[in-house]
């Protein structure tokens, strides 16, 4: 029974030698100290001994286990240290490298410029109104005033799409619709996209407008100047020169074209105003009675104004660029410089 104990002890000791894992251990105590385990197996048969063998195996039996334990707990340590290392080393970061940047975006100078004007306008009491860009030809044609057929319709090229339908080629439906929708007083300003069959670098044919409509009792052209000098002097600056001409409109009677000093000579005439020291940069006018008769307002009762600017335009003004394509380019090397 001795010698069947000292080969048990033998292959016991070389397993924990060889254990390289917390798991390995355990299975080993299992094995051979556990309920079923060998070493176990083997105090069980005490009982057969005789009376001068049984403590002599006894002790010995005490003897294996007790190094068993302190091997055990050493050859645990030594493996935990081990594993601690392992993650230790495939953890490990280098604090000193510099962080990943990402890239941060900018706002397009359209959305600049619609949220400077929109906030310019708030000032002033305008709220802002919105309309759909496929458009029927009733709101962006039939109840400004353009009849069918009429020559003023050349004004602006038109996608048209099918049943009555187009892309509108201004914001100036807004005015219709908003009129439908409420009854007077209105001031409203309407910024969005719109289309015209048009292309260079100064035209282009998806762009965004904004619309100002303002009717109430007793509005006149003075109040129209009024509004547009304020906002003229707040976007581009005090002072800067400004100038109406007469113009032509079917929705707005008088019509006028505002102009202002060339941003880039100051009006002494330069290649960008052609050498004239004005640049257009809004259509305006007092709204024609033939549109209150199309949305049911009384055009013996209220007068109002309305005027609509290319916000592209308004872009290309304050930051000083030349060519509207730019705009739409999607260039990122420009859009960062925003
Ligand atoms: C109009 O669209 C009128 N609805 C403006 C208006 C509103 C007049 C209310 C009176 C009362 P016009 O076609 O001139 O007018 O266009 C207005 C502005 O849009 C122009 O001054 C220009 O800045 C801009 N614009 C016109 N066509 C283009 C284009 N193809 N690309 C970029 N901007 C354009
Ligand atoms: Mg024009």
């Amino acid at each position: 029974m001795k010698e069947q104990l000292d080969a048990l002890a033998a292959t016991l000791f070389a397993a924990v030698e060889a254990a390289s894992s917390e798991k390995d251990l355990q299975e080993l105590k299992v094995r051979y100290l556990g309920k079923k385990g060998e070493l176990t197996a083997l105090m069980k048969c005490l009982g057969a001994l005789s009376a001068e063998e049984r403590p002599l195996v006894g002790q010995l039996i005490n003897t294996v286990k007790g190094r068993f334990e302190e091997e055990f707990t050493s050859r645990l340590a030594a493996v935990k240290g081990a594993e601690t290392r392992r993650r230790l080393a495939s953890e490990r970061i280098d604090v000193t490298l510099p962080g990943r940047r990402t890239a941060v975006g900018s706002r397009h100078p359209v959305t600049l410029v619609v949220e400077e004007l929109s906030e310019i306008f708030a000032g002033l009491g305008f709220q802002v109104a919105e309309g759909p860009e496929i458009e029927l030809d009733f709101y962006n044609f039939e109840a400004l005033n353009f009849p069918a057929d009429h020559p003023a319709r050349d004004m602006q090229d038109t996608f048209f799409l099918e049943g009555n339908r187009l892309l509108r080629t201004h914001t100036s439906p807004v005015q219709v619709r908003t009129m439908l929708k409420h009854a007077p007083p209105v001031r409203i300003i309407a910024p969005g996209t719109v289309y015209r069959c048009d292309s260079d670098a100064t035209h282009s044919p998806m762009f965004h407008q904004i619309e100002g409509l303002m009717v109430d009792k007793g509005i006149t052209f003075g109040d129209l100047k009024g509004i547009l000098t304020i906002f003229i002097n707040q976007y581009f600056g005090k002072g800067v020169g400004m100038r109406l001409r007469p113009s032509f409109f079917p929705f707005t009677e008088p019509s006028a074209e505002i102009d202002i000093a060339c941003v880039i000579c100051k009006g002494k005439g330069c290649r960008v105003c052609k050498n004239s020291g004005w640049l257009e940069i809004l259509g305006a006018g007092m709204v024609d009675p033939e549109v209150y008769r199309h949305v049911g307002y009384d055009p013996d009762a209220v007068t109002g104004f309305a005027f609509g600017m290319g916000i592209e335009r308004m872009a290309m003004l304050k930051y000083g660029i030349n060519d509207m394509r730019y705009l739409f380019e999607n260039d990122i090397r420009f859009l960062s410089q925003f």
